[in-house]
């Protein structure tokens, strides 16, 4: 298989929403959309009215009328919610999730792909980060039925992921490990998922996707084509400059006075090993030029995925306000990317874009009342009786010391969940503090964005990011 050299990268929370994948794939490279959370996006469009009904025509194509139905029912609200009430809650995921929680994971997975496929035979890719594991087996399903092209995992091991996708193409059950951390360090339990929960008679999705998980190293890279079973079709090697979550540095944590992450040799990827496992692979983490994807070429790479570039054009799910702030901010030379080492409650560093009013700046951060109500990033540790509960290091703190979690764990650690739900758009709206305020990510190189945009002009679209990228290359 020859793929198409640009990758759209994958961005949550629905910043690669449908429509940003729909306009890349339509210009014949691989759009992404975001996997992450989508079960929560899903329920929050649907309570803001859905304009142009595009989620009820999805749902209507769903191959299971009366999931689809109860889901449009709870949730769809005709005209959108007042802005001063707050979004019903949707159920938690966790080790044992209830039948209508794996449906909505299913349904909303189906949902975001099949608007990003729909009218055109490109190529659509989802992104889910391995991190978040309770809600992946259903999710993969639910992209599956819709017909998904690729599944892209990052952030994790996601060495079962081709013996899962395998199973459920041909309907049947299949479980996944996970990690418990207990008072010694940790102890592994299994996940399930039948897809006979959605459909009694089997119905197998129609294809099988091509699996491609994102490495930052070639230990990594070698460890998943060895020992996947089911196989891996293709790489994508991402760099600690790329937007979102990044790989901590090997070797000894060391910091700058600034307090950021320091990358050295040892984080340099030999892109001669991973070309001698003779997979497509693709390069990520400010490849995002021309000349970029002309150096991964050079290198043996099939091509570039490229983030940063397209969470700020017209069809990414940002907010507009933000993305307008941040091109002004790049206009003025202003911009200020800190890689945080702390942030996130996954104990990855993550990439934060400095902007005023939002959880980047400390004392909006100090302000917000923590509180843990949308629990993706929890983890599993074992209680003393034995059982298993959840904690995020993001939640109040009291909370995190009460699950045996430590206190000095918590110190700065940032709510992704509500943030990155405010970036679109649909943070939570508190009685007490009013809206959830956003958190935002980009990539090291923010600033080329100016480069795709024409003179005088402030916004730009995907086609526009394309264009740059691909035409100026032939030139
Ligand atoms: C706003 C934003 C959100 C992102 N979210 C995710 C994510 O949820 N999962 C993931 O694997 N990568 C995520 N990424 C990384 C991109 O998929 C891509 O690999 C990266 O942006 C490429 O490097 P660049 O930012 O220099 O273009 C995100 C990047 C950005 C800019």
């Amino acid at each position: 298989m020859k793929f198409p050299p640009i990758i759209q990268g994958g961005m949550g929370v629905a910043v690669s929403g449908w429509q940003l994948a729909l306009s890349v794939s339509l210009r014949g490279q691989i759009g992404v959309v975001s996997g992450t959370a989508i079960d929560l996006v899903i329920t929050r469009r649907l309570q803001l009215g859905d304009p142009g009904g595009h989620l009820r025509r999805a749902l209507a194509a769903f191959p299971n009328p009366d999931i689809a139905r109860y889901i449009a029912d709870r949730y769809f609200i005709e005209g959108g919610k007042a802005p001063d009430q707050p979004f019903k809650s949707k159920p938690v995921i966790d080790h044992n999730p209830r039948r209508r929680a794996q449906e909505l994971l299913v349904v909303s997975n189906f949902v975001e792909v099949f608007l990003a496929k729909e009218g055109h035979a490109g190529l659509v890719g989802i992104n889910y980060l391995h991190k978040i594991q309770t809600p992946l087996m259903p999710s993969i399903y639910g992209a599956m039925l819709a017909g998904v092209d690729i599944i892209i995992i990052g952030a994790g091991i996601p060495l079962e992921v081709p013996n899962i996708i395998d199973h459920l193409v041909r309907h049947e059950p299949v479980e996944m490990k996970f990690p418990v951390r207990t008072a010694e360090g940790t102890r592994i339990e299994k996940l399930t998922f039948d897809p006979k929960l959605i459909f009694d008679e089997t119905r197998p999705p129609a294809k099988r996707p091509f699996f491609f998980p994102i490495v930052s190293s070639v230990t990594l890279a070698t460890l998943m084509v060895k020992k996947c079973e089911g196989g891996v079709d293709g790489l994508i090697i991402e760099g600690p400059t790329a937007g979102g979550h990044n790989a901590p540095p090997r070797g000894r944590p060391n910091l700058t006075e600034e307090g950021e992450p320091i990358y050295g040799p040892r984080d340099d990827i030999d892109l001669d090993a991973i070309g001698s496992h003779g997979l497509p692979f693709f390069l990520a983490g400010s490849y995002g030029s021309p000349d970029g994807l002309v150096r991964a070429r050079a290198a043996g790479a099939a091509g570039i995925q490229v983030g940063t570039l397209f969470a700020f054009c017209e069809e990414s799910g940002m907010r507009q306000d933000l993305k307008r702030d941040t091109i002004a901010r790049c206009q003025a030379g202003t911009q200020r990317v800190f890689t945080d080492p702390i942030a996130s409650p996954t104990g990855f560093p993550f990439k934060v874009l400095s902007i005023a009013g939002t959880a980047s700046e400390a004392d909006v951060y100090e302000n917000r009342q923590r509180v843990c109500d949308l629990s993706y990033l929890r983890e599993a540790f074992e209680k003393e009786d034995g059982t298993i509960g959840w904690r995020c290091s993001a939640d109040v703190e009291e909370i995190y010391v009460s699950k045996r979690g430590k206190l000095e764990d918590t110190v700065g650690r940032k709510c992704l969940c509500n943030g990155l739900m405010a970036n679109i758009g649909m943070g939570q709206f508190r009685k007490n503090t009013g809206e959830e305020v956003p958190l935002l990510t980009c990539g090291d190189g923010v600033s080329s964005i100016l480069k795709v945009m024409k003179p005088g002009e402030t916004s730009y679209s995907s086609s526009d990011v394309i264009d740059f990228l691909l035409n100026s290359s032939a030139s």
